[in-house]
């Protein structure tokens, strides 16, 4: 086994991943976007060499999928300039680099995708914008794309999609994972991972922690949705396996 990772930098530290992830991996620095802001690359060459960081784990983005389709220019400068800014600020320092990346990559009409799947076409400018990030993340030499999604800790809303599968889970069932990856990124013989769990509808999903959540149709929705977005995470699977044997 090789030694866990020590000095680890996080971007996008106060967001709903970032902040369970601080609080999952005591010591990791990370700056707020007052401190460090992703599209000026000479914020983070300063970051990087005053914490003498050797991983860098990247889940700054520009999130909000509905505002993105009419706000393309700042999406397109924090997940795709930003993400470059990034990647090549790592290879630069041989920081090894763990990229956030989203199940949004694939189409979504079929669920149950691998790591290898093709992408795309994606269904929406955030999704456009992620995808490109994904590709910019690995021009880093030593890089790991972790391929997740997520929902806040309560279910947000009153209603919840039947007509929408998906992989995701809670943030707090998710960031557990996604820590112990980038504890042992490292011992991670791939460049991209899915970490998800079992596939459901948003519905099913959602009951688990609101009782009184309404089903609902993806036509009601305010941006296009796919049938099936689901990710295949047994490669995750077989390696947290193959670790916990003697
Ligand atoms: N939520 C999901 O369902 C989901 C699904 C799949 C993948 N992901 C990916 O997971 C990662 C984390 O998502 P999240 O839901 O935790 O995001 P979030 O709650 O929206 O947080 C985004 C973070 O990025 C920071 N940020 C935005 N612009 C920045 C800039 N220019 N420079 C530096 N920091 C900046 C924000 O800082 P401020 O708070 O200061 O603005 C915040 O800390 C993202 O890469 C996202 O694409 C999310």
């Amino acid at each position: 086994m090789t030694a866990e990772a020590e000095k680890i930098f996080l971007t996008g530290g106060s967001g709903r991943l970032g902040s369970e992830l601080r609080r999952l991996l005591p010591g990791i620095v990370a700056p707020d976007e007052t401190e460090l802001d992703i599209t000026r690359p000479e914020d983070l060459a300063q970051a990087l060499d005053e914490s003498e960081a050797e991983v860098l784990v990247h889940a700054a983005a520009y999130t909000d999928v509905a505002a993105a389709e009419h706000n393309r220019r700042l999406c397109w400068k924090v997940n795709v300039e930003g993400t470059r800014n990034v990647a090549r600020a790592a290879g630069e320092r041989g920081i090894f680099l763990v990229h956030i990346s989203t199940d949004y990559v694939f189409d979504g009409s079929r669920g149950g995708y691998k790591e290898d799947d093709p992408v795309g076409p994606v269904c929406n400018y955030y999704s456009l914008s992620k995808l490109v990030a994904e590709e910019l993340a690995r021009m880093c030499p030593r890089h790991l794309v972790i391929r997740t999604s997520f929902r806040p800790r309560q279910w947000p809303y009153p209603v919840a999609f039947t007509d929408v599968y998906t992989s995701q889970d809670y943030v707090d069932v998710i960031a557990p994972e996604i820590a112990l990856a980038i504890r042992r990124c490292r011992d991670i013989p791939y460049h991209t991972l899915h970490i998800a769990t079992e596939r459901k509808s948003a519905y099913e999903l959602a009951k688990r922690r609101r009782e009184d959540v309404a089903p609902a149709s993806k036509a009601a929705g305010k941006v296009a949705l796919p049938d099936d977005i689901s990710l295949d995470s047994s490669r995750w699977q077989e390696l947290k396996k193959r670790w916990s044997s003697p």
